[in-house]
């Protein structure tokens, strides 16, 4: 946890206001006059345009309806990457600072590409190869990014928490990329999208989450998501990999407030009728170790490949958020099979961030 970041289970963003219809009214129309100047197509928008969030931190106090938002503009999206010229000039003038302290190809290209695609500058700060190398605090980096004029960073750190103090700390808004084993809020958004995109409505959906979830933030923010959206989820690992506090099992845990899912060991079992399976790669890099017998053992006990997918319904979907460690957390036959949704993935990551920038930035269009 980042030094003075408020814990961010705690450090709710305020919930969006509560306005009245003929605000909403009133609001709508001017949002559809911005987002037709700014060549998004506005009539493809969801008519539900109150999502009036400052910062992107997890989606742990995100509603149904507030995700749909996401969902329905990601729809817009969508639409405009597929033009002969995907650009439009929606956030021209922004200034997009992407700031990773972690290794990343697909989030940060596709954030990358969403802020072009719209029209906005944006400047890409790694941590190999910035003042941070040279021993620049956080904080420092922060107030710098501040300085060049960004009206929104997008920032990765391996400390939970670290987005957080970002947005308390600066004038921009903030996006967390993911923090530590904590949050990776655009991850599970563009796996809602395809979900949704494959199965229609989620709820009552069964979508298995196998691997190591204990580490894994893309499966925190899937939860929260997920649980929202109606779908049953099932959690799937060894004992060692499954955060100790899920559904009250160890109310003095660390993290005690996890959304309600089930929690089945048995992969063969929790696989049973799902309609989704979502493999996890084994997080090396936050593990203490002493975690797992062997990884051929763990591959035995908790590989997602073929004989296992069939006993999920008959063309359940395979997930995976990358970067794919073929032949343990799944087989190479599944992960490119004709059941995978892996690319699609990746591609709707695109179209999810670049809603997620619109709806931050839109009511600020020069
Ligand atoms: C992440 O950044 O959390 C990735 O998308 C998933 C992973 O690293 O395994």
């Amino acid at each position: 946890m980042v030094k003075n970041a408020p814990s961010p289970r705690k450090a709710r963003v305020a919930p969006p206001s509560q306005k009245r219809p003929a605000q909403l009214t009133e609001q709508r129309a001017k949002t559809e006059r911005r987002s037709n100047a700014a060549g998004v197509g506005a009539e493809r928008l969801s008519p539900d345009t109150t999502w009036q969030r400052r910062h992107l931190l997890d989606l742990d106090d995100f509603s149904a309806a507030e995700i749909a938002v996401v969902l329905d503009t990601t729809d817009a999206m969508k639409e405009v990457l597929s033009r002969d010229v995907p650009r439009v000039p929606a956030l021209r003038g922004k200034t997009i600072v992407t700031l990773f302290y972690e290794a990343s190809t697909r989030t940060r290209a596709s954030f990358e590409l969403a802020g072009k695609v719209l029209g906005a500058d944006v400047i890409n700060v790694s941590a190999a190869g910035s003042s941070v190398q040279k021993g620049e605090a956080l904080l420092d980096t922060i107030r710098t990014i501040q300085a060049i004029g960004a009206d929104v960073c997008i920032l990765r750190h391996h400390s939970a928490g670290a987005p957080y103090l970002a947005a308390r700390e600066s004038t921009f808004r903030v996006i967390n990329a993911g923090d530590g084993g904590h949050a990776h809020p655009t991850q599970a958004l563009l796996d809602a999208y395809t979900l949704r995109s494959q199965l229609g409505d989620l709820r009552g959906r069964k979508i298995v989450i196998v691997g190591d979830i204990a580490h894994s933030r893309v499966a925190r923010s899937n939860m929260w998501s997920l649980t929202a959206l109606g779908a049953e989820v099932v959690l799937c690992g060894p004992p060692t990999l499954l955060p100790a506090g899920l559904n009250g099992a160890a109310p003095d845990a660390e993290e005690r407030d996890l959304p309600p899912v089930r929690v089945e060991h048995d992969l063969d079992i929790a696989i049973e009728d799902a309609d989704a399976v979502m493999a996890l790669r084994l997080q090396h890099e936050r593990q203490s170790g002493g975690l797992l017998p062997s990884l051929r053992e763990y591959a035995r006990l908790y590989q997602v490949n073929s004989e296992r997918m069939a006993k999920a319904k008959p063309g359940a979907l395979v997930l995976h958020p990358g970067p794919i460690n073929e032949g343990v957390e799944i087989s190479t036959e599944v992960a490119h099979g004709s059941r995978s949704v892996v690319e699609e993935q990746v591609a709707n990551g695109v179209a999810v961030r670049m809603a997620v920038l619109y709806l931050l930035l839109r009511g600020e269009q020069p």
